[in-house]
């Protein structure tokens, strides 16, 4: 039974647009440099494609599948291949909520950042305050944060308002190779400044010294994979729904492979725009989140046209951050549509105002509510990015495996790939990975990252 309500990419091009959209956003422009630097650089990469290529490409291939053999949302595609299954479908719509919260956030502090470069070409944008002072001015601001916020929320509305193709694919198509232009332009700039072979060097100089003891080598290869999880939308449903609008016709090991690929690349490209430049003015790498925001703000602030270059940057990131909180917001909005037939407007607005009322405390939670430390002590941000990233992501990964692997059989999973008629090459290897490798490592990342740090923090008497 064909549903002729639901959207569906209108071309491969924009489809992989949409799923590279998705994939590429902070975790890629902000997460993987500094990671990566502090990480033993090759050493970080090296382990890093390792896991791409055991638990990237199989979860990624086993969403798209599942995604276009149900072609149902998340909830309704486990469902629909089996009735116990819905729950995990259930854990990503409930990550989506979480994740969004604080997504929207960070994009709406990118967004003010874009907006008052383009003020400071003018001469009235950052009025001289330094970069470390405005940054938390602004953040532990009320009303500002949320009406940021509210904003880049927002605008991910008005694209998945629009719909599959008219919306997610149209603005993917536009907005995935601006970004990939404006880095370009970003990484000339960077790397044409005097002193940023230093940078370059901090990313990519081999030390293998991180494999020299078991714990270094256990806590990079946790740090590795959980980013490839957050950076590839992985374990919450994401590449699902976008894999069930896709026809019969598409060519799923392909795309399982280029999307990771791409997502890689331009991960890389972001530390070669960004830590060039950091190095060039003597800035310290490993800032953390505040790298984007404060070093780097300081780093166009010294630079000649360096407010252009601070508004291309910004609205680079922003273009990488909406791709992807529209992917998250579909998974949300897809379930309403498919699984509760409601329509694609009323369930936009609503999932909208759920996403805001669930931000509001997120957020303020860098200065009203900074007192507020719902997990191990942590802010209410770090805490929902700690439930997301590192529990229900996994665990969603971690109960495919087990459905797929050992509960369904891949079979049926192989053979949706295979129903396009391009030879599937990794059947056998996929297989094997699903029901043995694959879920091993997913329960690496939910041990390492979850259940050791809260059991820690409870040996050692809640500090
Ligand atoms: N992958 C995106 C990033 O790197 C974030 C993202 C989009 C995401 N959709 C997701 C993360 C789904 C987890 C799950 O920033």
């Amino acid at each position: 039974m064909e549903n002729k309500q639901r959207g569906q990419f209108g071309s491969s091009f924009g489809f992989i647009m949409a799923a590279v959209g998705s994939a590429v956003g902070l975790g890629n422009l902000w997460g993987f440099p500094y990671k990566m630097g502090k990480g033993g650089g090759f050493a970080f990469l090296f382990l890093y494609l390792i896991f791409v290529v055991t638990v990237g490409f199989i979860i990624m291939l086993g969403e798209l599948a599942i995604g276009r053999k149900a072609k149902m949302d998340a909830v309704g595609s486990y469902k629909s291949i089996d009735k116990k299954a819905g729950f995990v479908g259930g854990l990503g719509v409930f990550a989506a909520f979480v994740i969004l919260s604080f997504y929207c956030v960070l994009g709406g502090w990118v967004l003010k950042y874009a907006i008052t470069f383009i003020g400071e070409m003018f001469g009235a944008g950052f009025g001289g305050v330094a970069g470390a002072d405005y940054f938390v001015a602004f953040i532990t601001g009320t009303t500002e944060p949320i009406l940021w916020f509210a904003l880049f929320l927002g605008i991910s509305c008005f694209i998945v308002l629009a719909g599959v193709e008219k919306g997610i694919e149209k603005y993917s198509k536009i907005m995935m190779p601006a970004l990939f232009v404006m880095l370009i332009v970003i990484i000339i700039r960077s790397v044409t400044l005097p002193g940023a072979v230093e940078g370059l060097k901090f990313m990519f100089k081999p030390d293998f010294s991180v494999f020299s003891s078991f714990e270094s080598t256990v806590a990079v290869a946790g740090t590795a994979l959980a980013q490839m999880f957050f950076s590839l939308s992985l374990g919450m449903g994401a590449m699902l729904t976008y894999g069930s609008y896709l026809g019969k016709d598409e060519n799923l090991q392909k795309s399982a492979l280029i999307i990771p690929i791409l997502d890689t690349l331009i991960a890389i490209l972001a530390g070669c725009a960004i830590m060039p430049a950091v190095f060039a003015f003597g800035l310290d790498p490993s800032a953390g989140p505040g790298l984007m925001f404060i070093t780097l703000k300081e780093v166009f602030a010294s630079m000649p046209m360096g407010s252009f270059f601070g508004f291309l940057f910004f609205v680079l990131v922003f273009f990488a951050a909406v791709t992807s909180s529209i992917s998250l917001l579909e998974v949300i909005c897809a379930y309403f549509i498919d699984s509760k037939k409601m329509k694609r407007k009323n369930v936009t607005m609503m999932a909208g105002l759920a996403v805001f009322i669930l931000g509001i405390p997120v957020a303020l939670s860098q200065g009203m509510l900074s007192g507020v430390r719902p997990i191990m002590g942590m802010d209410i941000l770090d805490s929902f990015d700690f439930i997301a990233e590192y529990t229900l992501m996994p665990l969603g990964a971690l109960f495919m495996c087990y459905f797929v692997g050992w509960k369904w059989g891949a079979k049926t999973i192989t053979d949706e790939v295979a129903s396009s008629g391009y030879p599937f090459k990794l059947k056998g290897y996929f297989s094997f990975m699903i029901k043995w490798v694959t879920p091993l490592l997913v329960a690496f990342v939910l041990y390492s990252a979850c259940i050791s740090p809260i059991v820690k923090y409870f040996a050692g008497g809640g500090q």
